[in-house]
């Protein structure tokens, strides 16, 4: 199981610096940060500047982050930060996702689909899967959260604008699909340069301000990676059970597992792992080609301890009946199928009550 802050505060429980100071129970520590980063996990601990009113010693430092490797062995790194009492309000105040999440509305079962690397075919699954959702005969809409990178709409191939009812979006309407993205609101193709808060603000907007024709499932595309944007766009979303899409190559794997990580720092559920381009079928043969390599699914999921749900073939250009929807007939709809059922009996838990608007 990954690492969560959790874990590390429920281990610092027995630690004693030399004075015989327990640091958790004096009410020291401030906040614990799980981070993936290349070489493994780093563990940041932020402590109080002073224990017993005394400026923590660098000595009682070393000694817990030790204290905290020898418990944690796959961990890269484990910092152990002062800080005064006033600097972490200051954090808190501005690191709290709370205030700008944005409302959803009320008994929707959201499915944020992540990777770590880019290109891997989040948006693609992402389509796929809501397809096969309303398929199954569910309200179904997708909200395309890669405000910078929004690609949703082209893969449904949707040229009809968004119409407004009053000061709100009537989202568009394919394939029983209800669709929002950013691709909506910006001229073509022109970049989008906003960052943090207007980032928040975009996606508050799209999520709010839309009249959602009352969604049973709501499929989240979300930017790749595990930076600061990637981490922004989780945080909105904090019930959002995720899939992760990998390709069966080591290095979207490897990436995929810190995607993972990071998403279970945030205790967010982690339903599966999709593998993407997973083989390719001979149109005249039996044969089947790995282009990509083979086992990235399996070492996900290992180390996460999570299922594999699904491996969808590559669907060959001109195969395709859009852009991105798999073409009726084809071996994937029925993989689609499949993964849309095992959701659907995952039990996922549906949005709280949208509470009126303060
Ligand atoms: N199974 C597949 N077979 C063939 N082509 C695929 C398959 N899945 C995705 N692709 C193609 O790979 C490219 C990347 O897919 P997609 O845009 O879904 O990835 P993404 O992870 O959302 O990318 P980004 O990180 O840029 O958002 C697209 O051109 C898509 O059509
Ligand atoms: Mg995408």
């Amino acid at each position: 199981m990954a690492l969560t802050p959790k874990d590390v505060l429920a281990a610092l429980a027995p630690f004693k610096t030399a004075r015989g100071i327990k640091p958790l129970k004096a009410g020291y520590i401030q906040d614990i940060a799980v981070e993936p980063h290349a070489d493994g996990l780093h563990i940041n601990i932020h402590v109080d500047d002073a224990w017993q009113g005394v400026a923590v010693e660098d000595s009682d430092r070393e000694t817990l982050s030790s204290f905290v490797k020898r418990r944690f062995s796959d961990v890269g790194e484990v910092r152990v930060i002062p800080r005064s009492k006033e600097q972490a309000n200051a954090a808190r105040k501005i690191a709290k996702p709370g205030p700008t999440s944005p409302r959803v509305p009320a008994g929707v079962k959201m499915i944020a689909v992540i990777s770590g690397k880019g290109g891997v075919g989040k948006s693609t699954i992402s389509i796929n899967l809501a397809h096969a959702i309303a398929d199954l005969g569910w309200r179904t809409a997708v909200l395309d959260c890669d405000i910078y990178g929004f690609s949703v709409p082209d893969l449904l191939e949707l040229t009809e604008p968004v119409k407004m009812n009053g000061r709100q979006f009537v989202p568009p309407r394919v394939h029983n699909l209800e669709v929002m993205s950013m691709k909506f609101f910006v001229d073509h193709n022109a970049p989008v340069m906003w960052r943090g808060p207007m980032l928040g603000k975009a996606i508050r907007q799209m999520m709010e301000d839309t009249l959602w024709n009352a969604p049973e499932y709501m499929v989240l595309d979300l930017p790749p990676g595990t930076g600061d944007i990637a981490m922004d766009v989780h945080n909105y979303f904090p019930n959002a059970a995720a899939i992760l899409v990998t390709t069966p190559d080591a290095n979207a794997a490897r990436v995929a597992e810190r995607a993972g990580q990071m998403a279970r720092s945030l205790d967010r559920r982690l339903l599966g792992v999709v593998e993407n381009m997973s083989y390719m079928n001979c149109p005249e043969c039996e044969h089947r080609w790995f282009p990509l390599g083979r086992g990235g699914a399996e070492s996900v999921a290992e180390s996460l301890d999570i299922p594999v749900l699904a491996k969808v073939p590559w669907v060959v250009i001109g195969e395709a009946g859009s852009a991105g929807l798999v073409p009726d007939g084809h071996t994937a709809q029925e993989i689609y199928r499949f993964l849309a059922r095992t959701i659907e009996q995952m039990d996922l838990m549906p949005t709280e009550q949208l509470t009126a608007q303060g």
